[in-house]
């Protein structure tokens, strides 16, 4: 990464503003944290930052409260988790502009940490109001963008505070750019993508980006559906994306030309209904029933999946093969997850729920890389510029 980072810095006492990404995921019933790993991922920066004797004033968002206060948005449980995490105070602020925050982040001596108040809570965040960057600004005499999971939002808090302080990378963003360039750059081949989740328009830029690199995709979950009406299969009741129909057919049409194969389900998991009662049904991927959708990948298919993986040297999986909150529908997914982590090869997660998967199943100890970002990491590798690393200082 040619960006500047805290290393390059002097941070010694300094009021250091660090945009993290503490958007985790809670109960929605106990409000509990179900996982913590972007706020572990955040510690490197944090910790060096407290080492320097800095005065480190944390900014993040939670969910998406519209530019209003949201009592169940609030980021108190999330500067406790860290707390306890760091084995030191974490102070909170009830807003993160304003005279309260200003008076905690001054009152703020060296080595401590202080969380303020969720950035949404302001609408301003989200349209990138320049006043609204300014007084974020105002805090600090550094900003650090560690928040790779939202430098894809050009939010005041990404984009437009890098005009008012020196803006330089944490640890984290370093490591997300470096990782994932790799793969665009010097992927060790065979290298497999594994796509899966809902839609194929959210995918369509990764997958022409690495077209060239990538020796096999493999395809799963519910985008499965759109390309195998595209291939004029009867789908049932499934999702289809009717928007994306003809995309895919020119994806299946350019990966033909350029040698790479496209591997589609050859059977599927069908149910009636998606709840935690429903049982589903293996039916070949030509057969399903007119009133039943896809809801997993079918043993046919994880059996030929797991063979195309075999030899694989690197490996990039977004997006769940089936309905994973559903345990009956998870299997093709499990299966998947708990096969990469057999095979000696470079494993990299793109974020959002495919990471939680990885983890809730005690996996990511076996995973070369899990990213923390979902949306971040696919328009990082789809080619795009991400606003959230553009914008800050170069080498
Ligand atoms: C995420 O979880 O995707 C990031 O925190 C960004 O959040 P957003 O998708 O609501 O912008
Ligand atoms: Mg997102």
């Amino acid at each position: 990464m040619n960006k500047m980072t805290v290393r390059d810095t002097d941070v010694t006492g300094k009021r250091v503003l660090v945009r993290v990404d503490f958007n985790v995921p809670m109960d929605a019933v106990s409000g509990k944290i179900t996982d913590d790993s972007r706020i572990r991922a955040a510690l490197p920066t944090i910790k060096y930052l407290i080492e320097r004797n800095a005065r480190v004033i944390l900014l993040s968002h939670l969910g998406r409260p519209k530019g209003k206060p949201s009592e169940g948005l609030r980021l108190y449980p999330v500067a406790q988790r860290l707390a306890e995490i760091l084995g030191k105070p974490v102070r909170t602020a009830r807003d993160c502009i304003g005279p309260e925050a200003e008076e905690a982040a001054g009152a703020l001596k060296g080595g401590q940490v202080l969380l303020l108040e969720n950035l949404r809570f302001h609408a301003e965040e989200e349209a990138g109001n320049p006043q609204f960057a300014e007084a974020l600004a105002w805090m600090g005499d550094v900003y650090v963008n560690d928040a790779f999971g939202t430098s894809h939002r050009a939010h005041a808090s990404i984009a437009g505070i890098t005009r008012y302080l020196p803006a330089v990378a944490g640890f984290l963003l370093e490591k997300e750019i470096n990782t994932l360039g790799g793969l665009l750059e010097n992927p060790a081949t065979p290298f497999m993508a594994i796509f899966g989740g809902a839609k194929v328009s959210d995918k369509v830029g990764i997958l022409k980006n690495i077209m060239n690199k990538v020796d096999t995709f493999l395809i799963g979950g519910a985008m499965s559906a759109t390309f195998l009406k595209a291939k004029s299969y009867e789908i049932g009741q499934s999702l289809v994306e009717e928007d994306s129909i003809d995309v895919a057919l020119e994806l299946l049409r350019e990966a033909e030309e350029t040698g790479v194969s496209i591997l589609l389900p050859v059977d599927v998991v069908v149910a009636d209904e998606i709840n935690d009662k429903a049982s589903g049904e293996v039916v070949p991927a030509d057969a399903v029933p007119a009133d039943r959708r896809i809801v997993d990948i079918g043993p046919e298919t994880v059996k030929k999946y797991r063979h195309a993986l075999q030899g694989a040297r690197t490996i990039f999986w977004n997006g769940p093969m089936g309905i994973a909150e559903i345990p009956q529908f998870a299997r093709g997914t499990e299966a998947v997850a708990r096969y990469i982590t057999t095979l000696d090869a470079t494993t990299i997660i793109g974020g959002g729920s495919t990471a939680e998967i990885i983890y809730s199943l005690g996996l990511d100890d076996r995973i070369t890389f899990i990213s923390t970002g979902g949306g971040a990491s696919l328009e990082f590798l789809g080619g795009k510029e991400l606003p959230g690393v553009v914008l800050l200082k170069d080498k």
